[in-house]
């Protein structure tokens, strides 16, 4: 072996390692290739037992060159497995058919609109026609034509929230009574869903909350006619037919007579109790006349429901804030409601 060819070899071995070490895709063939190319049987290996065929001198050169060569293989292996190794750490987190998914919530509808939307179904289903009225009103249609007048006690009943030129939030969907009658001519037999403003927060008062407005004006309306409506709709809300309802006298001024009605629950601890969810009457004859519907000819009857509190009936909530703090793991409960 003369020094030359071994150079040469040497040359050619580094060259083909080079190549064949770069283009191993994996660790597996990556070690493969440092037996192939450093290991017993490899061209480099026999060259170090060659080596004791040379002179001292030539073996001394012979040998650092063969040591060089081994060194940068070795060097050539370690930069490879650097990379593979990344890369397959890499591409794990890519591939890893098991890790959880990440799963992306899909939202659903308020529990309130739920509860609105099967209420307005019910009235539809017994011939009310759905309508709808500013939640921006004037005192006019919110109090006066209500006959609620000015400096009347009852305004102070509403803790009302103003805005500028007589303007304010509106404190109930009553005043879609008055549009309503504005409009049309009777038979008129409506209902009225909306959001109303009140400046009061406890657990059974929100400043925003909803109601539904009634309104059935024709020849002969009687209060049993409301006592009936109202029956109806309740047993069909709550889906029971023995439902405990209490109609309550009470005042306001746009009904003549008024009254509340209550509905029997039982609370948490077992007891039962009465929770007010609506206010209704026969149109008092002032606001017929004040909306130019003859009260001598027509009568009707009137209510206004509390939507929060037929949820909390429907769904056992004690406290109202709860519908609007959007705190996902209540308002995920009702989500297949
Ligand atoms: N507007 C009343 C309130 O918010 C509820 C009400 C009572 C509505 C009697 C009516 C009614 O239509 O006849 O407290």
């Amino acid at each position: 072996m003369s020094g030359n060819t071994l150079k040469n070899d040497l040359k050619k071995v580094l060259e083909e390692a080079t190549k064949s070490i770069k283009a191993v895709n994996n660790l597996d063939e990556l070690e493969s290739m440092r037996v192939k190319f450093l290991g017993k049987k490899s061209s480099l290996n026999s060259f170090m037992k060659s080596l004791s065929e040379l002179n001292s001198e030539e073996k001394a050169i012979a040998g650092k060159s063969l040591n060089n060569v081994k060194n940068a293989i070795n060097s050539i292996l370690e930069e490879r497995k650097a990379l593979l190794s990344k890369v397959s750490i890499n591409s794990k987190d890519e591939f890893d058919l098991t890790m959880p998914g990440r799963s992306s919530s899909v939202g659903s509808i308020h529990p309130i609109t739920k509860i609105m939307g099967k209420s307005i179904e019910i009235f539809e289903s017994l011939k009310f026609e759905c309508v709808e009225g500013p939640e921006v009103e004037d005192e006019f249609h919110n109090f006066s034509a209500l006959n609620i007048p000015e400096s009347h006690p009852a305004r102070a009943m509403h803790d009302t929230f103003y805005l500028d030129n007589n303007f304010l939030l509106r404190t109930h969907t009553s005043s879609v009574q008055v549009r309503t009658m504005d409009q049309q001519d009777p038979p008129i037999r409506i209902i009225a869903p909306g959001k109303v403003y009140r400046k009061d927060s406890d657990i059974t008062h929100t400043p925003m909350f909803h109601q539904i407005e009634g309104l059935y004006i024709d020849k002969e309306v009687s209060f049993s006619n409301l006592k009936s409506i109202i029956n109806i709709f309740l047993k069909s809300f709550f889906e029971q037919d023995d439902l405990k309802i209490r109609f309550r006298p009470s005042y306001f001024p746009f009904t003549e007579p008024s009254a509340e009605v209550d509905i029997e629950y039982v609370d948490s601890k077992g007891n039962k109790n009465w929770l007010e969810i609506l206010g209704c009457g026969m149109v008092h004859p002032n606001v017929l006349d004040m909306a130019k519907i003859d009260s001598s000819i027509y009568s009707g009857y009137a209510f206004g429901l509390g939507v929060e509190r037929l949820a909390m009936l429907k769904l056992g909530i004690t406290d109202l804030r709860l519908f609007y703090e959007n705190d996902l793991r209540f308002l995920k409960q009702f989500q297949r409601m």
